[in-house]
């Protein structure tokens, strides 16, 4: 497709834009390729042909993003998470569930895993045999490409899943590779015998350790052990060749011009191999990862990427580009810290763990960046604690970790929740987390006990769970169903393909009756209370310019370990949000708030005056409140 000269022309604005930061990391990565040479201009060629297949309202869309660089950023961003079959039946469906997504307040919404998976159990849709179509399922790329411009025309962003890790070994690409294809067996890691694999796995970490053991998987067929980190039937790619590269990039920008927004890039910390390391976050991977950023500004300037990597707060920030990265890697990144830590001061009923993590190791402000911040997802909960911020507030590492699991599966005596194992590793002792928000903060239990308290207990703690989120400052996601309060769903046992995996306890089918009753004026049950409570908090969240990403976030020692504090310091002035983990009444010291800069006991969040007690604030149990 031949270029315009006005559409020529931006193309090198925005290859010029975004050069150095492309050719730079390419260059590091496969400039010793010897074939370097024709791989940087076949790139460039696909990267100019992407940009004339660009539909003209996304170029707008790109035009108004590149006016607006922060629009990710600001406090009117919230978005909404789901599985389109379980939330609609398939894409049409989508199209009749517009209202409720803004009525919610979503103006960002995640199609969770919808492109063609192989047949069969795909890991939840993780296992993808065609990037270039849709899961027949839900239907048809042209259906798909109409759910996209029907979301932008009402202003909501669509992200979906890139898996940039593995495919499905039902994908053409592993298919030609077990026919004998050379060219198709270098996109894979495979080994002749079990000499290397060996060596690789005495550094590796076990993944699945229960249903997917080891990371090498042997094929009959080529009879060559396969990289297969997750699942056996998901084939690792081979990053370190740059064709794979060349024909990522070119799904990326497909999917780009299809009307996708941001892409969430799975499990991307997996995507670089070296002997005697954890083969996780190795220098490479943030090359990798700022050379398709770059590949994307210049191609489809409106979209941005939201990388997944699960781990600590020292890995996971370089997602979000640090040092020479800065500004230039992932817009958005998982804050997996913010939520082990609110699951971690809910059960203790102390925040000082919470206070001393989300303090010490984030910085106050990220360049072009901000979080997505969540509380539940379709993945399980790994308690991702170190042993020095254990024993920084005087607990031990395994200790506490233990005891969070313990708690959350609901087996710790006098635990309000209800849980399931998942990914037990014999080895290490550690043990993840399975359930959905409601029935992990105790609503399951409080309904079969009828005990009218432990059922207020636990919607005003899944109340404040997205009242903490809306008022992070990055992007709040609210994950299918916990709007509702939506219990553990026990029906995957019965499901062959899903029995093995526990993470489909929290993945339930929408609860549409619920929303019925919601709609038609239920305001009493605990569903519709916390319908009502999450809808505010982020309606709130929309009215309160403090909350822009862009302005420092501070995390201050509120006194008395049982609040924890957020403070916003915006240029009109710091927004300080205080939430109460516990049953109990907390009282804050007037004197402390206004230490921190607070000039007025209005909260900004209920618009109500904040109660005062003997010149102290008062936060009820589980209460919050966001002062000016
Ligand atoms: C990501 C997904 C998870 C999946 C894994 C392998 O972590 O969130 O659900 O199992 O990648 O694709």
């Amino acid at each position: 497709m031949a270029l315009n000269a006005f559409d020529e022309k931006m193309f090198e604005l925005r290859l010029e834009r975004s050069r150095r930061d492309l050719f730079d990391m390419l260059e590091r990565l496969y400039g010793r390729h010897p074939d370097y040479a024709r791989f940087r201009h076949s790139l460039e060629e696909r990267m100019k042909a992407a940009w004339a297949r660009r539909p003209r309202d996304l170029k707008w869309l790109d035009m108004k993003r590149d006016l607006e660089p922060d629009w990710f950023q600001r406090p009117d961003m919230v978005g909404y998470v789901f599985y389109i079959d379980r939330f609609a039946g398939d894409l049409n469906g989508v199209l009749s569930k517009l209202d409720y997504l803004e009525e919610i307040g979503a103006n960002y919404v995640h199609f969770m895993p919808c492109l063609k998976p192989r047949p069969g159990d795909s890991d939840g849709g993780y296992s993808v045999m065609d990037y270039r179509a849709i899961n027949p399922g839900f239907g048809t790329m042209k259906d798909f490409e109409k759910v996209a411009k029907a979301l932008r025309e009402r202003g909501i962003s669509l992200c979906i899943d890139m898996v940039l890790n593995h495919t499905a070994r039902e994908h053409a690409w592993a298919k030609a590779a077990r026919a004998g294809d050379r060219d198709k067996q270098d996109y894979y890691l495979l080994f002749d015998d079990r000499t290397l694999p060996d060596a690789y796995e005495k550094t590796l970490l076990e993944i699945f350790p229960e249903t997917a053991p080891g990371s090498f998987t042997f094929d009959r067929t080529m009879e060559k052990w396969v990289w297969t980190t997750f699942n056996t039937h998901q084939w690792d790619l081979n990053w370190a060749n740059p064709q794979v590269f060349l024909e990522i990039a070119d799904v990326m920008f497909d999917l780009a011009n299809k009307g996708v927004d941001v892409l969430r890039l799975d499990a991307v910390a997996f995507m670089w191999k070296r002997m005697g390391t954890r083969c996780q976050s190795e220098p490479e991977v943030h090359m990798i990862l700022q050379a398709l950023r770059a590949a994307c500004h210049i191609v489809c300037p409106a979209v941005i990427h939201l990388e997944e990597a699960i781990v600590g707060p020292q890995e996971m920030l370089p997602y979000l580009g640090r040092g020479v990265h800065d500004g230039k890697e992932g817009n958005l990144a998982y804050h997996n810290s913010l939520m082990v830590q609110f699951w971690s001061a809910l059960a203790a009923r102390d925040t000082a763990l919470m206070t001393h993590v989300l303090g010490t190791h984030f910085p106050s402000v990220l360049r072009n960046a901000t979080y997505a911040t969540y509380i539940r997802c379709h993945d399980d909960i790994g308690w991702a604690i170190t042993e020095a911020d254990a024993e920084a507030v005087g607990v031990t590492g395994p200790g506490h970790r233990a005891f969070l699991s313990d708690f959350y599966e609901g087996v710790f005596p006098g635990s309000f929740a209800r849980g399931a194992l998942f990914g037990v590793n014999e080895e290490t002792g550690d043990k993840r987390i399975s359930g959905s928000f409601a029935s992990l903060a105790g609503l399951e239990r409080a309904l079969e006990s009828g005990d009218a308290a432990e059922i207020e207990h636990a919607v005003q703690r899944i109340i404040m769970g997205h009242t903490l989120i809306a008022a992070h400052g990055g992007v709040p996601l609210i994950y299918m169903g916990d709007e509702i309060a939506m219990l553990n769903d026990y029906h995957y046992r019965e499901n062959p393909d899903h029995a093995h995996d526990s993470r489909w306890i929290h993945r339930p089918r929408m609860d549409w009756d619920a929303v019925e009753r919601i709609q038609r004026g239920d305001m009493t049950s605990p569903q519709s209370k916390v319908w009502h409570g999450v809808r505010h908090a982020m309606a709130r969240r929309k009215a309160t310019p403090e909350l822009h990403a862009g302005y420092a976030v501070r995390v201050p020692s509120a006194p008395g370990r049982r609040v924890f504090a957020l403070l916003h310091e915006a240029p009109t002035g710091p927004l300080l949000c205080l939430f109460n983990f516990t049953e109990d009444t907390a009282l804050i010291p007037g004197e402390w708030a206004l230490s921190e800069g607070v000039t007025s006991f209005h909260d900004a969040l209920s618009d109500l005056p904040a109660k005062l007690s003997d010149g102290n604030v008062v936060l009820s149990p589980y209460g919050r409140l966001w002062l000016r």
